[in-house]
């Protein structure tokens, strides 16, 4: 009520040509806030809503919620703790590139608020790996499941990807329960091209083998390696996605990222990028029903995608997803939406 009464009115006119003067605004209080131990009791107190009945087992890790976050809120990891007490379930963080980018010009989000919607071509804006690093290395780690989520860098020449995400996995491979490789954001030339079938299939090989390299030497259990995948993939290209990650040991499947098409829409928008929110959620949760149909339990899926409040979720979990994640939700709702679903699925 608060959030949509005054501090989202406030943030989106304070940011009518740049959205992301909002973001920025928010994040480094949040930030500031992960330093106060007092401070995120409070912050915890106030939202998290905990339940045994919401609690999970999924691809090795354990969740005590399902609501995520979706991967590019926190593209630094600057403020998992204060994110976390929100009551997350679990935080997805980055997108990180081995190196450090400014992303595209701005402004590069933009609102269709009749819609419910948000179109943005970030580029993936962050600090790189070795940054990012460093910074992890002085903070605590939150009490939740943090994956972090790996794309390619900019500059690096297409048949150098590999090596380029090798590097990101294993400099935040100590601070990660699990890694998404990213290879749906429409926003880095080349990118979607590394879901196609064999360009994927190295990829993942790769990243899987050095998960298991890594293992042996600390004599820990291989971290899970999720793909996170576009909504605008036909049939015949999931059906690849589906043999390479069941071939190589995917434990997960993230669906979707934000999506080219610009169906369902009121208002008018020429801006180019990823559309996400409302508009979207017919194509992910038709995506995650034909991966769920198709993989047959072998692969968890985490749904994302236009999940608005607890029924979207709950169609989300019954299209056959084990965990969801929110984003363009969290910004127009406020975190009030996070307790609201979780409420609702402790007592359906
Ligand atoms: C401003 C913005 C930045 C995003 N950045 C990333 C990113 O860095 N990595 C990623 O995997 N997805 C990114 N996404 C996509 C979201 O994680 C999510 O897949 C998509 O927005 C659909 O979910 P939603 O409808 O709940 O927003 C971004 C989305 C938005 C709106």
């Amino acid at each position: 009520m608060l959030f949509k009464a005054l501090i989202r009115p406030a943030l989106f006119r304070a940011s009518v040509s740049d959205p992301e003067i909002a973001h920025h605004w928010l994040m480094n209080r949040m930030a500031t806030l992960s330093h106060s131990q007092t401070a995120l009791k409070i912050i915890e107190a106030a939202n998290a809503y905990k339940s045994p009945v919401l609690e999970r087992d999924v691809f090795g890790v354990h969740f005590p919620n399902p609501v995520g976050l979706a991967g590019g809120f926190d593209k630094n990891g600057i403020a998992l703790p204060a994110l976390a007490a929100l009551g997350f379930g679990f935080i997805e963080a980055g997108t990180v590139t081995r190196y450090a980018q400014p992303g595209n010009a701005r402004p590069r989000i933009f609102r269709l608020s009749e819609d419910n919607a948000l179109i943005n071509r970030m580029g993936f804006p962050n600090d790189g790996a070795d940054a990012i690093h460093a910074r992890l290395s002085t903070l605590p780690k939150p009490a939740i499941p943090i994956g972090w989520s790996i794309g390619k860098s900019k500059i690096t020449p297409q048949e150098e990807a590999i090596e380029d995400y090798l590097y990101s996995l294993r400099k935040l491979y100590a601070f990660s329960d699990f890694f998404t490789i990213n290879v749906s954001s429409p926003n880095t030339p080349g990118l979607r091209q590394l879901q196609d079938k064999e360009p994927l299939d190295r990829l993942l090989q790769a990243i899987v083998q050095e998960t298991e390299t890594i293992a042996q030497k600390t004599s820990s259990p291989a971290k899970a390696v999720l793909v996170k995948i576009a909504p605008d993939l036909t049939e015949s290209q999931l059906d690849d996605v589906i043999e390479v990650c069941l071939n190589r040991n995917i434990r997960g499947i993230i669906a979707t990222n934000t999506t080219l098409a610009r169906t369902d829409l009121r208002q008018n928008s020429s801006e180019s990028g990823g559309l996400s929110g409302r508009p979207l959620h017919r194509r992910s949760l038709e995506v995650i029903r034909y991966l769920s149909r198709h993989l047959e339990n072998k692969i968890p899926i985490v749904g994302v995608g236009g999940i608005f409040g607890p029924d979207d979720a709950r169609r989300t979990l019954d299209a056959g997803a084990s965990l969801i994640q929110i984003y363009t939700s969290f910004i127009y709702e406020g975190p009030t939406i996070i307790k609201r679903i979780n409420q609702h699925l402790a007592h359906s």
